[in-house]
């Protein structure tokens, strides 16, 4: 169902979001695909499907909802410190999962794939847990990272280089609740 121009800004209360670039239908319908290769891929085994906080919230919730195997959920909070976002500064785990990693199959879910920065650095965290196998399921990547890891194996959408808001994605903590992601820029 798509949304109309009223009802948006009744949910962004009055702020223009320039255009609607994924609506609700289209996500829906990729998120079933995404589920299906999912049950597919995996073998037999516990599966863990880890969500990084906040932004992959909805999309893990409707995604988990079309893997048609027995998982588990747990979720990671991440924080970056540096003085800019793209500058290697740490990662910190503000929330650990309390589920033990090791000998399970780890799915990480990310809302989106900027410059990758966390994503690296999450990565070679999780690794040292020894899980039997550690993928990463992105709802969109915006193409930027360089040297991508093979542990991204499922992407929901090549995503533009632009500022994305909705369905979890937020701007200063504004416009996750949208079922649709739009642009802001
Ligand atoms: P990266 O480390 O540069 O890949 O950035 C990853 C994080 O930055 C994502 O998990 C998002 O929280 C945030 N981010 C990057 N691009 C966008 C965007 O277009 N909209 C909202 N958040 C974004
Ligand atoms: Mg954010």
């Amino acid at each position: 169902m798509l949304t109309a121009p009223n009802e948006v800004l009744q949910r962004t209360g009055g702020r223009p979001v320039s255009s609607i670039v994924y609506d609700e239908q289209t996500i829906a319908g990729r998120v079933q695909e995404l589920g299906a290769a999912i049950t597919e891929y995996y073998p037999d085994g516990d599966l863990l499907v880890l969500g990084l906080l906040k932004g992959s919230f909805i999309f893990l919730s409707d995604l988990v909802r079309q893997i048609r195997r027995p998982l588990q959920i747990d979720f990671l909070v991440a924080s970056s410190y540096g003085a800019q976002k793209i500058s290697s500064g740490s990662v910190k785990l503000l929330y650990d999962p309390e589920t033990r990693l090791e000998g399970k199959h780890i799915m990480l879910v990310e809302d989106v794939i900027d410059t990758g920065t966390t994503l690296r650095r999450l990565l070679s965290l999780l690794s040292a847990r020894s899980p039997r196998s550690l993928s990463v399921c992105a709802l969109l990547d915006k193409g930027i990272m360089t040297e991508r890891p093979s542990e991204i194996r499922f992407i929901g959408f090549q995503a533009p280089k632009a500022f994305l808001v909705g369905y979890g994605l937020d701007h200063a903590e504004d416009f996750r609740h949208l079922p649709f992601i739009a642009d802001l820029s």
